[in-house]
Formats: structure tokens, sequence, C-alpha cells
């Protein structure tokens, strides 16, 4: 081709390229600035660790100056220290801190997000979800499906502390988030029940993990899966860990977040190590090599998007030789 027929041929594909632009399309033999694939997953969110303590400190100052029947919740958010991001956890969960007093209500409402709460210092508090009241203890997980109305009260003597952990991020993703108020402010209770698909105390949890096997490669680990039911975006396990130098180290393509429910130990989190204690939390993004010690024994409550990635067939593992 001559130098004036390419002139000539590349002054017609600008041409294209300006009314492909002008149709509100993007060619796609252009050179993208932001790339559309890449070659492995490559998450936004990084290793991130919250500490129970100070947080609690800080929701303890909250609770003197934040008025429960004005406030829809006295939360702290764990904030993922990715840009542009306010509350979520990893890229498809949000972790918050809850906190009430003796004697308070949380308004009941609800919203299309999944939630579930993950009790760490709690006695004498309770969820009415769907009219259904269950007790929520030191050591249960409680769930609350999406679409279910839901509030929490506190008939105890001591302040009581939580981890809420929703799918909001994968809500807003997904577009389908919705949230409404209770005409009154407390749905009332029809019954009052102990045992529930919605609520795994802790005795049972603990009866569950007493009967699992220390497992894993380096038999650090017994784990336990618990069924969300009706909340299919979410993974719920517990791991008991036992005094060892290091879990096998894995990564996969879910992202998770994991609470301390006992003990103390440490995590290697991609090129972080997190030095963790009872209550704290730690966020494990998608596709970061991870490892954890425990220093005494402990349990560890870990929410994922699990379940997400394996209905899209997006699921991948791997363990480090
Ligand atoms: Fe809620």
């Amino acid at each position: 081709m001559t130098t004036t027929a390419a002139a000539a041929t590349a002054a017609k594909l600008l041409a294209v390229e300006a009314h492909a632009v002008a149709l509100e399309t993007t060619p796609g033999w252009v050179t993208r600035e932001q790339p559309i694939f890449w070659s492995e997953p490559r998450p936004e969110a990084r290793p991130a660790h919250w500490r129970y303590a100070a947080i609690r400190a800080a929701l303890e100052q909250a609770a003197g100056l934040v008025d429960l029947s004005l406030a829809e919740r006295r939360i702290l958010a764990l904030r993922n220290p990715f840009p542009g991001n306010n509350f979520a956890t990893t890229r498809t969960l949000s972790c918050a801190y809850q906190y009430m007093l003796p004697g308070e209500t949380a308004s009941t409402h609800r919203h299309a997000s999944h939630a579930l709460r993950i009790l760490l210092d709690a006695r004498g508090t309770y969820s009415v979800v769907d009219r259904i009241r269950m007790p929520m203890e030191t050591g249960d997980i409680v769930l609350t499906p999406g679409g279910c109305w839901h509030g929490h009260g506190h008939e105890g003597d001591r302040p009581a502390c939580w981890m809420d952990v929703l799918d909001i991020p994968l809500t807003h993703l997904l577009e389908p988030m919705y949230f409404e108020t209770y005409p009154d402010r407390a749905q009332p209770a029809e019954r009052t029940v102990d045992a529930s698909p919605w609520r795994f105390a802790a005795a049972d949890i603990g009866r569950r993990l007493d009967d699992a096997e220390f497992t894993s490669p380096r038999g650090c680990v017994a784990r336990v899966e618990l069924s969300a039911s009706g909340m299919p975006t979410m993974g719920i396990a517990v791991e008991r860990l036992r005094p060892c130098a290091a879990t096998d180290r894995r990564r996969s393509t879910a992202s998770r977040c994991v609470t301390v429910t006992a003990g103390a130990g440490r995590s290697r989190i991609g090129t972080e190590l997190f030095e963790w204690r009872f209550g704290d939390t730690f966020a494990i993004p998608s596709w970061v090599w991870y490892e954890h010690a425990a220093q005494e024994h402990s349990q560890l409550v870990e929410i994922s998007d699990e379940p997400v990635m394996r209905m899209c067939n997006y699921y991948r593992e791997e363990i480090a030789a």
C-alpha cells in the first residue's frame, strides 16, 4: 500500500471510530486505557485487620451520644482501604460491629441484602425475624435472610456487642436493593423459639466442632460449614484451630471475612501479617494467599462469597505445596 493509500485508510478508520463513539459504542479493536480482561484475578480489596478492643471502646463512647431511638443502628462499619470505598469490607461483603445498651431496641426494618450476626458478647439480647423471636447469646450465629422484617432488643444487664455481616456490596452491584421501615417501631413477636434454621446456638456449633476431625493437611484445623437457609450468597464456616506453626497456605477466588470468636494467633494474608485476638476481624480478598497460626486454642468464623463463586462457576482454589 502506498503512503497516500495508507493515510486514506487511516483517515477512514478514524472516521468509523468517531462514528462508533457517537453511537455510544466502544470499538473493540482499540487499545483500552482500562483493560476488560486480565491474566488472573486482580482484587481491588486489600488484606485488612480491625481490632475489636479499640472499636468496642469507640462504640462505648458513641453509646452516650448516639440515641438508638433516633439512629437506625449503632454500628461501626469495617471499611476496606481500597480507593473510593466507605463501607465495604471485601468486594462483596460488608461487616460492622453493633453495640446495644440494656433496655434498648433497634427498630424493625427490612432490605434486599441478606444479613447475619456473630454474637461476641451478648446476654439477654434477641432478634425478632418475621414475627419469630429468637435469642442472640454469646457465641451464637443468627441469620436474617433478605426481605425478612427484623429488629433487635436487649433485656440483659450489660452492653452487648456483635458482628453484622451483610452482602450489601453485592446487592449494590446487582441492583436489587430496597429498604423499608416497619410501620411501627418494632414488629411484635408472635412466638419465641430457641431452635430455628436461622439460629446456630453456640452449644450446637461447639458440639459439631467436637465431632469434626482435624483433617487439614497439617492437622491444625477442624472445620464445619453451616447452611445459610434462605441466604444463598453467603457461606458460613466455623474453624477450630489448635496451636501450630501454620495452617496450609491457600488462595481462592472467594473473598472472606473472618471474625475471631476465641483465642489468639496470627495470619499472613498476602504480604501482611496480622496478630489477632478475640473479637478481631480480618479481610481476605480474592486470590490472595493466606495462612493462619493459632498461638492458643482458637475459633474463627469465616463468612465468604464462595457460594456465589461456585454458582457462577468462577470458583478456583489453590493450596501451596
Ligand atoms: Fe437490617
